[in-house]
């Protein structure tokens, strides 16, 4: 089914619109909420039970296990997992536990194997999740290897990002889970011939909804980074919509400012603009004049005052850039340091604080304003999937 989709076209003359105005779209009203959600672990529990557990979240660009055997592990929310590519071209993962006794079967984050080897006694599992081989087998007694192969989690690879479910029990339907329109518009941008160039991982001593909102967040911009994006970027102007689940924004940048008085006619404005997504639960997805910038933040498996966040960035290969091969590496890392001094000198102080006041006994309750629309979506979003467990069998809920 294809979406009605608003052309890009007419959004970015909507945001223009709105900078004109001095005006942002809003949300119907102005939410209250505690502090209490971001230090009390019996939520913590639920959130990595009803949302992690029950609904895709994103794990890798495909390219980052482009080759059969190519694999990675993840810290998900309830599982310890590994994601690997197989030999026939697809995906799959396993809890990263091996069924003999328990030990943790690879300890790299990343790498290619043609079977995982267990440390502790080495007992080896090809990378189909089968059990390969029980040392010394005669002497261990018989058991019913088919029933002893690693754990599945469903897994899918869709735009050329790599999805699970955190939980054996669910299924996983990225396409449903999506919606007619963020799937449209996703297919529309060409990951998938894209590659991951640079992958940033942070853990921080923050709650992962406290730093999903601050890169969903047009209102921040002036004020917390002054001197580098708010030197680029125009602050509370966003054109939005709301797909019920996932949404997206787009914001202008200063150099559309030439187009304030003069009328563009036909001249495109994509340059003059950046675009954000919001993709439930737990990612941002960044479209740049010439790249993708995926943010994804998870919470840790216990402390709800932790978190991993991870920044990719997904740019068109060296032979689709024109670039050589030195240009575009050092291209790419000159992104990413610019970025990663952001994240550490600006946000990450200013996050790291917001946790820290949320301990206090009497925070009092909080505010999120009709102009925080993106972080308005979020907030409602996560409270649907925790009132619904019913979500909880999986990506289905379209079906
Ligand atoms: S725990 Fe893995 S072989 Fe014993
Ligand atoms: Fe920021």
């Amino acid at each position: 089914m294809t979406a009605s989709l608003t052309p890009r076209r007419d959004r970015i003359r909507r945001a223009l619109e709105l900078l004109r105005n001095e005006t942002t779209d809003q949300f119907d009203d102005v939410v209250g909420f505690t502090a209490h959600e971001f230090v009390d672990p019996e939520l913590a529990q639920r959130e990595r039970d009803l949302i992690f557990g029950s609904v895709p979240s994103i794990v890798a660009h495909s390219s980052e296990i482009a080759h059969p055997y190519d694999f990675i592990t993840v810290a998900m929310p309830r599982n310890n997992i590994i994601v690997v590519r197989q030999k026939d071209g697809g995906v799959k993962a396993f809890v990263n536990l091996c069924r003999h006794r328990g030990a943790l079967l690879e300890k790299e984050e990343k790498g290619r194997c043609r079977f995982f080897s267990c440390p502790y006694h080495r007992w080896s599992y090809d990378p189909d999740g089968s059990l390969r081989m029980i040392t010394r087998d005669n002497t261990f007694g018989t058991i019913e290897r088919k029933k002893y192969g690693l754990v599945e989690i469903p897994c899918e690879e869709r735009h050329g990002l790599v999805w699970v479910v955190d939980n054996a029990q669910a299924k996983i339907d990225v396409a449903a889970w999506l919606g007619p329109e963020m799937d449209e518009i996703l297919a529309g941008y060409g990951i998938d011939k894209l590659v991951c160039a640079r992958v940033g991982t942070f853990d921080e001593p923050t709650n992962w909804k406290i730093m999903q909102d601050a890169f969903l967040d047009g209102y921040h911009i002036q004020y917390a980074h002054p001197n580098t994006a708010g030197k680029v970027i125009h602050t509370n102007v966003m054109a939005f919509e709301d797909f019920g689940r996932h949404c997206r924004f787009i914001a202008p940048r200063k150099s559309i400012d030439r187009w304030l008085e003069e009328d563009p006619g036909d001249t495109p404005l994509d340059p003059y603009v950046t675009e954000t997504h919001f993709l439930l639960p737990n990612s941002t997805l960044l479209r740049q004049p010439d790249h993708f910038q995926l943010l994804t933040f998870r919470p840790d498996q216990r402390d709800p005052a932790k978190s991993r966040m991870e920044m990719r960035l997904m740019v068109p290969t060296v032979e689709d850039s024109g670039l050589t091969e030195e240009h575009w590496n050092h291209l790419w890392d000159k992104n990413m340091d610019i970025l990663i001094s952001v994240l550490h000198d600006e946000d990450f102080p200013i996050l790291r604080d917001s946790q820290r006041g949320m301990a206090s006994a009497d925070a009092g309750d909080m505010l999120l304003g009709r102009n925080e629309v993106a972080n308005q979506v979020f907030r409602r979003e996560i409270k649907k999937l925790l009132a619904d467990g019913s979500v909880a069998d999986g990506a289905t809920v379209n079906s």
